[in-house]
């Protein structure tokens, strides 16, 4: 019920998403597990377009966290944490009160901040089976 599995090449990515932002809607913090190249910012530009975000969607570089503007003027967040050598610097940038705020945030790299994630999130997590496809697969915890 609350779980999706599913491989996907970039073709069907925006069906994938679109699936998913339907039925786990309830969910505004998705953390995106998976090694270096997995997809997970790939996967994250696909639902921000959906959310009708004009912006350009990409990791924060000189930040750890982008915002963005997608249809009704809701607020998403798009968080990095690939590049934090330790929890406080997550702290710092008041990322609970990111997570509190129920707009919609979606976090790359969470492994880096175990002690710092809410509860109830969706985990979604992207594995490598060759060049163009993907496997997907969504955990609400
Ligand atoms: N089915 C697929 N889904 C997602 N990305 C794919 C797929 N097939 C190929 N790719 C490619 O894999 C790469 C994924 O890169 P992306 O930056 O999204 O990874 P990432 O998980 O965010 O890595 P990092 O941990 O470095 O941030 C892109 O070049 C993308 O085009
Ligand atoms: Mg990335």
């Amino acid at each position: 019920m609350n779980d999706f599995e599913s491989t996907f090449t970039l073709f069907e990515l925006r069906n994938i998403a679109k699936s998913l932002l339907f039925k786990f809607s309830d969910c505004n913090i998705w953390l995106l597990h998976g090694q270096m190249g997995a997809g997970k910012t790939t996967f994250i530009k696909e639902v921000c377009l959906l959310l009708g975000v004009k912006d350009t969607v990409s990791s924060p570089t000189f930040s750890i966290v982008n915002e963005y503007v997608g249809i009704d003027n809701q607020t998403i967040y798009h968080f990095d944490f690939y590049r934090i050598k330790h929890e406080s610097e997550a702290l710092d940038i008041g990322v609970d009160e990111y997570f509190e705020s129920k707009s919609f945030c979606l976090v790359e790299w969470p492994s880096k901040i175990p002690s710092l994630l809410p509860k109830s999130v969706l985990n979604i997590t992207l594995e490598i089976i060759d060049n163009q496809t993907r496997f997907i697969h969504c955990k609400i915890r």
